[in-house]
């Protein structure tokens, strides 16, 4: 056979299966490089925590029926985030506590003496009312009611919890 009549029969056929390799290179290269998205599986309990976070505003909580959700990464609240410190807030009531690393109680903030509610201090796990110098507890059981005229007892508690910085009271 001549070079001339072997690169007519023969150059169709190389061309094809040129193009044919080459496709198929970058066909396996793409598939190669494709990424496969990392799979991020949320629980309801983060949900529910960004959505929370995402509605309470600028004072720092949302009260929502029996419910105060508090923001301890606002100014009024994160002192809270360090154990021993409290914060007596007013407007919903109540005296925080943050007791441990994942203990941050909810005590009723009306003094059981005579109803005084700004004049709190804590030390050794009770709260002293300066107005006439009673101190109350923050244990269970022998609760002493809001200006019931009691000198002694704890402090009523709400139902709390904490997820990250973002803590709950319930007051149903
Ligand atoms: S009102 Fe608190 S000690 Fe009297």
């Amino acid at each position: 056979m001549k070079r001339k009549e072997f690169l007519q029969k023969t150059c169709p056929a190389f061309v094809l299966s040129v193009l044919a390799s080459s496709e198929f290179l970058l066909a396996c290269k793409d598939s190669a490089t494709e990424e496969v998205a990392p799979q991020v599986v949320t629980s309801q309990e983060e949900k529910d925590y960004l959505a929370r976070k995402k509605t309470i505003g600028a004072k720092g909580y949302l009260q929502e029926n029996s419910m105060v959700y508090v923001d301890l990464a606002h100014a009024t609240y994160s002192t809270l985030l360090s154990q021993g410190n409290f914060v007596n807030d007013q407007v919903n009531g109540v005296l925080l506590l943050r007791k441990d690393a994942t203990t941050l109680m909810a005590l009723d903030n009306c003094c059981p003496h005579l109803g005084s509610r700004n004049q709190w201090s804590y030390a050794a796990n009770k709260f002293t009312c300066a107005n006439h110098g009673n101190s109350y507890g923050i244990g269970t059981g022998q609760v002493a009611n809001c200006s019931s005229n009691s000198s002694f007892g704890n402090l009523k508690a709400y139902k709390t919890s904490l997820y990250k910085d973002l803590l709950t009271i319930s007051f149903a």
